[in-house]
């Protein structure tokens, strides 16, 4: 955060920001009439918004190039900002600055029923989880899960999928998961260990990402084995999604990769439905489904 503005992302970020937006959108138009009531839970918040550079370039060859900043409503805004209105929005943040513009926020949307807790994610999201009979009390729900890094623990995930009630879009951190499974194991240290076991709630990572190579004998006659992370990106991305198909028993769908500027892969955009009932998995397949696919088939770099 800089003089209030909170700069995250990359240049592709807008498009996660956009799946967000068009769900909640449909989701709440689509159940207004079903007698359930709606929230929203917003687990890495942010301040409500978002700051990038952007570069002006000049107009016809005159003047000179410069860069601008342009501010544009993050996920909570854009939650707050959603017709028919949740019936409530959580939004959870730890950073104090953020925890008040965000207040700030929520003071421009008078008459919504949002509450901020200042506090870790993963605490209140379980707390929250576990608080109510979602299915006898008639309540349903979205999650977004919008770390910067590998902080959403997995006792958190399973905590969400086990109230057979709520949706999650997680922006799950691929380039953290590059820097802690280095392809040389012997770079491994016990924090990273650690990182990825927590994220995932298994070590099984280590065992199906690593492959020993067939032993080869030195100019001693001595035997060399070569260990290496086997597992692309690709395949990091696949096993993600089968690892959350263990817990979310509606469905996992296909998900939309972002980028870093550079082009290196950032994060991907996960979408998982809890609710086991066929009507809620056609509902929810159907929306996610069509905005992960639009997004997917728009994308400009191969995968
Ligand atoms: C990528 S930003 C979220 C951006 C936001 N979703 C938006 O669209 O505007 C991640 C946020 O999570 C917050 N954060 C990091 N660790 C957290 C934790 N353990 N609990 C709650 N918030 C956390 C950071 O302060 C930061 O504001």
């Amino acid at each position: 955060m800089n003089d209030g503005k909170h700069f995250f992302g990359s240049p592709e970020t807008e498009r996660k920001l956009n799946c967000l937006r068009q769900y909640l959108a449909a989701y709440s138009v689509a159940l207004q009439n079903k007698n359930f009531a709606r929230m929203y839970i917003d687990a890495f918040a942010g301040t409500g918004s978002r700051t990038e550079t952007k570069a002006v370039l000049p107009f016809m060859g005159e003047g000179e190039a410069s860069l601008i900043e342009v501010t544009t409503p993050g996920s909570a805004r854009i939650a707050l900002g959603v017709k028919p209105e949740f019936h409530s929005v959580v939004l959870i943040e730890k950073d104090p600055l953020h925890v008040a513009a965000l207040r700030s926020a929520v003071s421009e949307y008078p008459g919504s029923r949002a509450h901020v807790r200042e506090g870790d994610a993963n605490e209140i999201v379980q707390k929250i989880c576990q608080r109510y009979d979602w299915h006898k009390e008639r309540m349903r729900g979205v999650v977004f899960l919008d770390p910067y890094g590998m902080e959403v623990r997995w006792d958190t995930v399973e905590a969400i999928a086990g109230t057979e009630a709520l949706d999650c879009w997680y922006f799950f951190p691929l380039s953290g998961l590059y820097r802690n499974a280095p392809k040389d194991p012997t770079k491994l240290d016990q924090s990273k260990i650690d990182a990825l076991n927590r994220v995932f709630g298994t070590a099984s990572w280590r065992d199906e990402w690593y492959e020993k190579s067939d032993a080869q004998t030195d100019m001693f006659g001595g035997l060399i084995e070569d260990e290496r992370r086997t597992f692309d990106v690709n395949r990091i991305e696949d096993w993600v999604g089968k690892r959350l198909s263990t817990v979310f028993k509606g469905a996992v769908l296909k998900p939309l990769r972002l980028h870093h500027a550079n082009g290196a892969p950032m994060a991907s955009l996960f979408f998982a439905v809890s609710n086991p009932h066929k009507a809620a998995v056609r509902l929810a397949k159907e929306i996610a489904g069509h905005i992960l696919n639009a997004g997917i088939s728009s994308q400009v770099r191969p995968r």
